[in-house]
């Protein structure tokens, strides 16, 4: 039987249980950057590498629209939301989050972040351990939503980085933390919501220039503003994952444990070093597992093949640990990317492309830019890591150091 015929086996069952390395073992079984398979009941073309990257961000080869399964919408992104949207209708709604990537927009952020960090400091050290990823989804909620002029009382602040945090960590399970994660994207989405009608009336005064404001006025395709759903969607679409980044502060803090000669230039302020730390955390540290679309036509890559409707999953966990990229993959090595520069479609843990004309996330240069200022006030931070769990299971996704990072006798920064 030639390639093209063999019957394919779902594979939903071995991905839901090997996570993250389930894409790269068969790929590494097959010795191949693209493998055929069967997820969800559909025929799947699995690929990754810089080439394969711009294949799969063709429109004229991947659809976003309806490829989003409804338990990922649901909790994760929104329905109606920029991610499931293609071509006209797409771009229209991607305006909405360009400036996110103009530095006034970074450096903006990340000062209203940094404040919170800085005042929550104190309190963290009046207690005999803190659990970093909690502390640090807290400080990133508060700092975003000033930032982005969306009113939040600080007593709320920890309630609402508990339902930005269940959002992401649900998305991708059954049972309990999945309807954990509904109900409190349903939360979120009822308080937005009734913040945009608030503004629309005139009850409340979105700051002018803010993502408030934009997201207010904004009108898509048709001429016609955003519902007060969508635009509430669209809304916690900046909040919740810039929240998110704790997930990197954690895991920065993972290396700055494990590595502990990284500590020193990022505490001196050395810049370069600064990014480079930020993007190896990125590129090492598993979050994203892929993306996926489906095809728009019947698809041919590598002698591969798939049917018009089937799935094209792009690997991003397998190709930010490609060998033939990195050379030592699972190596961390902040200093990889002060020897070379590194291409567009490289490095992708937040998608691949332009930003401005395809999916790839427009808070990329935000999460950059925020991750060098927590990393740096993380290293000048004085603290211990007691005793604890901090191994992180490639087989749960999305994944985290197993104690979440207990700091204990948090002191000043230095
Ligand atoms: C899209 C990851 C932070 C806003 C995406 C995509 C990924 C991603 C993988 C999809 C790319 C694709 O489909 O091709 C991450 C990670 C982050 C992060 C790992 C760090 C924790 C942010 C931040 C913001 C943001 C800070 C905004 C403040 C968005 C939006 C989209 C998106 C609006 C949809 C873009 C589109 O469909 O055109 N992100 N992101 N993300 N991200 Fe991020």
């Amino acid at each position: 039987m030639d390639v093209l015929s063999r019957p394919l086996i779902d594979r939903t069952l071995p991905l839901l249980a090997e996570g993250y390395a389930w894409l790269p073992n068969r790929m590494r079984d097959a010795s191949s950057s693209v493998v055929r398979t069967r997820i969800m009941g559909r025929p799947a073309l699995a690929l990754r590498g810089p080439e394969a990257v711009r294949f799969f961000y063709d429109e004229r080869n991947v659809h976003r629209h309806r490829a989003i399964p409804e338990p990922v919408l649901g909790t994760l992104f929104g329905h109606e939301a920029v991610h499931t949207l293609d071509g006209a209708a797409h771009r229209a709604r991607k305006e909405l989050f360009l400036p996110l990537l103009e530095p006034t927009a970074v450096a903006g952020l990340a000062e209203h972040v940094s404040d919170a960090w800085d005042e929550a400091v104190p309190e963290w050290g009046r207690r005999a351990s803190v659990v970093l990823f909690d502390e640090a989804a807290t400080v990133l909620t508060r700092g975003v939503h000033r930032w982005a002029g969306v009113p939040l009382d600080d007593a709320e602040a920890g309630a609402a980085a508990r339902d930005m945090t269940a959002m992401v960590d649900g998305f991708a399970s059954a049972g309990p933390r999945h309807l954990r994660a509904r109900r409190a994207r349903g939360r979120q989405e009822e308080r937005l919501a009734r913040l945009v009608r608030d503004v629309r009336t005139g009850t409340v005064t979105a700051p002018a220039g803010s993502v408030l404001e934009r997201v207010c006025g904004h009108r898509d395709l048709n001429g016609e503003p955003l519902d007060e759903k969508t635009a509430a969607v669209e809304l916690l679409n900046v909040l919740r994952p810039t929240a998110a980044l704790a997930w990197f502060v954690a895991f920065a803090a993972h290396a700055l444990h494990r590595w502990p000669e990284n500590r020193a230039p990022l505490a001196k302020g050395d810049m370069a070093f600064r990014t480079a730390f930020a993007h190896e955390v990125r590129r090492f540290y598993p979050f994203v597992p892929f993306l996926g679309g489906l095809a728009a036509r019947d698809l041919f890559w590598r002698g591969a093949w798939v049917p018009e409707g089937g799935l094209v999953v792009l690997d991003v966990y397998g190709q930010n640990h490609d060998e033939t990229l990195w050379g030592d993959p699972y190596a961390f090595r902040p200093h990889r990317f002060l020897e070379r520069a590194v291409g567009r479609d490289e490095l992708i843990p937040q998608g691949a492309g332009d930003p401005a004309t395809g999916h790839r996330c427009p808070g990329e240069g935000l999460t950059v830019g925020l991750l060098e200022t927590l990393a740096a006030q993380l290293a000048r931070m004085e603290y211990t890591v007691p005793d604890q769990n901090l191994a992180i299971s490639l087989h749960r996704v999305p994944t985290l150091p197993h104690s979440g990072v207990v700091l204990a006798g948090v002191g000043r920064a230095a």
